[in-house]
């Protein structure tokens, strides 16, 4: 009974909260002359965001590994209106060039308000787990590990000017999802690191906000080719899903959930519910079609 009024409690809560942050709105002189820094940005999500970020006016830093795509990218961002865009090619499956990626950049740049972490790569491929380690490691460190470099080595410019980190979670950085193994536990991982991030934020007055963007099935390119014909679920815009990530970062919302629909009611009833919710997310998966 308790259980149930809680429940309630905590859906209208939600909605009131969810209602309110709809209607407000960003505008360009709050994003205008700022120095933004997007990874995986030469396509997908990361490359709308840079456009996003181009149009209110910011400084846009892309990276990517492949440059022809960047320089295409960064040529469309003056278009749009970006202040200035450059771009650096980088591995971010190499921690070394990570660092160096981050380090450089903030030099260029001047200083760095948003780091926005998007990229995603590694071995592995959509299929069951047959115990390959290589595939472990390498989502490991692209998925993971290079976003913690690229922070750490990007904290002394957020905090002075007290800037925001922006990361790109997903479903499956909350509910385990089937055939991503090293992907699922890369997004978690990235899910604990900021949320306690986030908390010693707060607790030590250091004004850098931390935006984590759990994201469903998005339209981009890699998405479709990859699991297109695995599962049944409608893909979300690219471009809508980005200005709400956009929208997100500069309003610092500490948590943003994209379709919202889509998420939300999985995450809230994930601990109440979790065999229902796993019975219900599995009707999405075409199992023919999977290794
Ligand atoms: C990692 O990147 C650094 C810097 O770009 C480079 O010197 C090094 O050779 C790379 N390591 C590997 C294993 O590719
Ligand atoms: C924190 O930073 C934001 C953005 O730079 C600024 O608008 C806000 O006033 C700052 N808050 C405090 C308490 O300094
Ligand atoms: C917050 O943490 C930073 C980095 O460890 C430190 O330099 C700073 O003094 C801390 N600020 C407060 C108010 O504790």
């Amino acid at each position: 009974m308790a259980g149930i009024k809680l429940l309630l409690c905590s859906l209208v809560i939600g909605l009131c909260a969810h209602y309110f942050y709809f209607t407000e709105t960003i505008s360009p002189e709050m994003v205008k002359g700022k120095r933004v820094l997007v990874t995986g940005s030469s396509t997908g999500i990361g490359e709308q965001i840079a456009y996003k970020f181009a149009e209110l006016g910011a400084h846009v830093m892309l990276t990517a590994r492949r440059e022809k795509q960047l320089q295409e990218v960064a040529k469309k961002c003056l278009n749009f209106g970006a202040a200035s865009a450059n771009y650096m090619v980088s591995d971010m499956g190499n921690l070394t060039s990570a660092q160096i990626v981050a380090e450089e950049g903030i030099k260029k740049l001047g200083g760095l308000d948003y780091l926005v972490l998007n990229h995603v790569g590694g071995s592995g491929s959509f299929g069951s787990f047959q115990g390959d380690m290589e595939a472990v490691l390498s989502s490991n460190n692209v998925n993971f590990l290079s976003y913690i470099q690229m922070t750490s080595t990007a904290l002394k410019a957020l905090r002075e000017s007290q800037g925001s980190i922006v990361v790109m979670s997903s479903l499956s950085g909350r509910i385990g999802a089937p055939f991503t193994t090293s992907y699922c536990a890369a997004k978690f991982a990235l899910e604990g690191f900021y949320s306690s991030l986030r908390r010693e934020f707060l607790l030590n007055k250091s004004n850098v906000s931390v935006t984590v963007a759990v994201l469903g099935f998005i339209d981009t390119e890699s998405a479709i080719r990859k699991v297109g014909d695995k599962v049944t679920m409608s893909a979300s815009p690219k471009e809508e899903c980005a200005d709400e990530v956009v929208k997100a970062a500069v309003l610092r919302t500490p948590e943003l959930f994209y379709p919202f629909w889509g998420i939300k009611p999985f995450v809230l009833l994930r601990d109440w519910a979790p065999t229902l919710i796993g019975k219900v997310l599995d009707k999405f998966y075409v199992l023919e079609n999977i290794q």
